[in-house]
C-alpha cells in the first residue's frame, strides 16, 4: 500500500482518541465561564504540535484569547504553506436537543455518513478539521515526505470574530510569510462529489433597540394609543425585504459585483436536488430573492436575516403589558464589492430613518468582515484540485460558500497571500446547531488529502 494510505491505516486508532480527547474540552469562545478550557485547549493544540514535529511552538497572548503559532522550516529557498484554523467552538445550547453531551464525543452512524461520525460540538468545526493538518504534519514528518516549509496559526476567537488575530497578522508579518494558506474550515458537496470552496460571504451584524414609553405599561390602560415598541420593530423588519425578497434599504445593491451569465451557467453545473434540500430540512417550499436559484441565493447573493427578537412578557401564562424596550439582532452576509463598514452605515441610518416618531431607535454594530473570492488558476487551487481527484478519484468542483470566515480577506490584504478553502465537512453536519458531527470518512480523507496538498504545490511552485 502507498505510504499516506498505508500510515493513516496503521494509526487510524490513536489519530480518532487523539480528536476525541480534544473534542472533551468545551472552548467555548462566547461564553466567559469556559475560560479555563479555552486556555487549556491551546495548550493542548501547542502541545500536539510539538509531538508532531514541529521546531518550535508558541502560545501568543493577546488581548483576547491566544493564538497558537507554530513552525518546520526545513529550506528557507522551498515554498511555505502556513496552516489557519481556530479551536474555540460555538456554545452548545439548546443543550436538551442533544441526543448525546456535547463534549462527550461518541462515534454514531448517520445517512450521510453510513462509517460512522463524531458527534461533539466542535467536531467540524473546526476541532476535526483543524486536527487533520496536525495529522497530516505529523505523517509527512515520520515518512520523511514534508515537501516544504509549514507554519502553524491556530486561533481561539475566530467564532466571536477573530478580534486579536487582526493586530496579531499585523504585526506578524514577516513571521507569517508564505506562498499559500491552507485552511480546512468548510464544507464539500458530499462523500463522493468532492468541492474546493472558492468564495466566503462577508457579513455585517447589528443589534437594533426600539424605544416606546419610559416603562412597560398596562396594555389595557394604554393599548391603542402608545406606540408599541414591538409591533413597531416588527413592521421596521418587514419593511426590510420586499415582495421580490430584495432588500430594500438604498444603495444595499450599489457596489455588488453580479456574476456574468457564464459564470452562473458554470455554478449551475454543480450538482443540486432541490428536493433532497427540502427534504432534509423538512420544508414544503423554498424561499428567496426573485431571479436566483437557491444555490445562488446561499451563496452569490446579499442576505439580510433576523438572527433574534426579543421583548415584553416571555413568561408562563399571560401577561397583559405593553413593554417600553423591543430588541433585533440582525446579520447581513455580504459578497464581493460590498464593504461591511458601509453596509452597517446604511442599515444605521435606514433604520433610524424609518422609525416613527413615536419611538427611538438605538442601532449598535457588531463584529463584521469582507467578503472573499479565490482564483482557480493558481498553484494553490491547482494542488488542492490534484489532491482531491488522488484521493477521491475525481475531479473536484468549485463551490461559492455562503458562509463567513472574515480574517481570510485581511490575510489576502496584510500579507498578500491567498487562501485555499479546502473543506471536509457536508451541509448537513448541523454545524454551529445541537448534535454537530463529522465523518469519520471525512477526518481521514481529509488528512490523506491534506498530506498530498503539500507535494503537488511544492512541484508546481518549484
Ligand atoms: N467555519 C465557519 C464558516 C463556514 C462554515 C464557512 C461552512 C463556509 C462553510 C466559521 O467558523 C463560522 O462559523 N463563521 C461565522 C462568522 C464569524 C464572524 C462568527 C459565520 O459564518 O457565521
Ligand atoms: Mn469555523
Ligand atoms: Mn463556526
Amino acid at each position: 500500500m502507498e505510504i499516506i494510505k498505508a500510515y493513516i491505516e496503521k494509526h487510524k486508532d490513536r489519530f480518532l482518541e487523539e480528536l476525541l480527547d480534544l473534542l472533551r474540552v468545551p472552548s467555548i469562545s462566547a461564553d466567559p465561564a469556559y475560560k479555563q478550557d479555552v486556555l487549556k485547549t491551546a495548550e493542548i493544540v501547542k502541545a500536539r504540535l510539538i509531538e508532531a514535529g514541529v521546531d518550535n511552538a508558541e502560545v501568543c497572548v493577546t488581548p483576547g484569547y491566544p493564538i497558537v503559532y507554530a513552525e518546520k522550516m526545513i529550506d528557507p529557498s522551498l515554498p511555505t504553506v502556513l496552516v489557519y484554523g481556530h479551536y474555540d467552538v460555538q456554545p452548545a445550547d439548546p443543550i436538551e436537543l442533544w441526543t448525546s453531551g456535547p463534549f462527550e464525543p461518541v462515534i454514531k452512524k448517520t445517512e450521510a455518513h453510513p462509517e460512522g461520525a463524531i458527534f461533539a460540538r466542535g467536531a467540524c468545526d473546526d476541532k476535526g478539521q483543524m486536527y487533520m493538518h496536525v495529522k497530516a504534519f505529523e505523517l509527512m514528518m515520520n515518512t520523511d515526505s514534508l515537501p516544504c516549509n509549514v507554519k502553524f496559526m491556530i486561533e481561539g476567537e475566530e467564532e466571536v470574530g477573530s478580534e486579536s488575530l487582526d493586530g496579531f497578522v499585523k504585526a506578524n508579518k514577516e513571521k507569517l510569510a508564505s506562498d499559500v494558506i491552507l485552511i480546512s474550515d468548510t464544507g464539500m458537496l458530499a462523500n463522493d462529489i468532492p468541492s474546493i470552496t472558492t468564495g466566503l460571504r462577508g457579513l455585517s451584524y447589528v443589534e437594533v433597540e426600539v424605544t416606546g414609553p419610559n416603562r412597560d405599561l398596562h396594555s389595557g390602560l394604554y393599548g391603542g394609543a402608545v406606540a408599541n415598541p414591538i409591533n413597531i420593530l416588527t413592521q421596521m423588519i418587514a419593511s426590510l425585504q420586499d415582495e421580490q425578497n430584495r432588500i430594500t434599504i438604498p444603495g444595499f445593491y450599489d457596489d455588488v459585483i453580479e456574476l456574468s451569465l457564464e459564470e452562473r451557467a458554470d455554478m449551475a453545473k454543480a450538482p443540486f436536488s432541490l428536493d433532497a434540500y427540502k427534504k432534509a430540512l423538512d420544508l414544503s417550499d423554498i424561499h428567496g430573492e426573485d431571479g436566483y436559484v437557491t444555490m445562488e441565493r446561499n451563496s452569490i447573493r446579499p442576505t439580510l436575516d433576523v438572527n433574534g427578537i426579543w421583548g415584553g412578557y416571555m413568561g408562563e401564562g399571560a401577561k397583559t403589558v405593553i413593554a417600553s424596550k423591543a430588541y433585533a439582532k440582525i446579520s447581513m452576509r455580504l459578497v464581493p464589492g460590498q464593504d461591511p463598514d458601509a453596509i452597517t452605515e446604511l442599515f444605521s441610518k435606514h433604520f433610524v430613518r424609518i422609525a416613527p416618531k413615536s419611538v427611538k431607535v438605538k442601532v449598535t454594530p457588531h463584529h463584521g468582515g469582507m467578503p472573499y473570492v479565490s482564483p482557480t488558476d493558481d498553484n494553490g487551487y491547482k494542488a488542492a484540485s490534484l489532491a482531491m481527484m488522488d484521493t477521491f478519484g475525481k475531479k473536484p468542483v468549485p463551490v461559492r460558500s455562503g458562509g463567513s470566515i472574515p480574517i481570510v480577506a485581511l490575510f489576502e490584504q496584510e500579507l498578500n497571500v491567498k487562501s485555499i478553502l479546502l473543506g471536509f465537512g457536508l451541509d448537513s453536519d448541523a454545524i454551529h446547531s445541537p448534535n454537530e458531527h463529522y465523518g469519520v470518512f471525512n477526518y481521514f480523507r481529509g488528512i490523506e488529502t491534506i498530506s498530498r496538498f503539500y507535494k503537488h504545490f511544492t512541484d508546481l511552485t518549484k
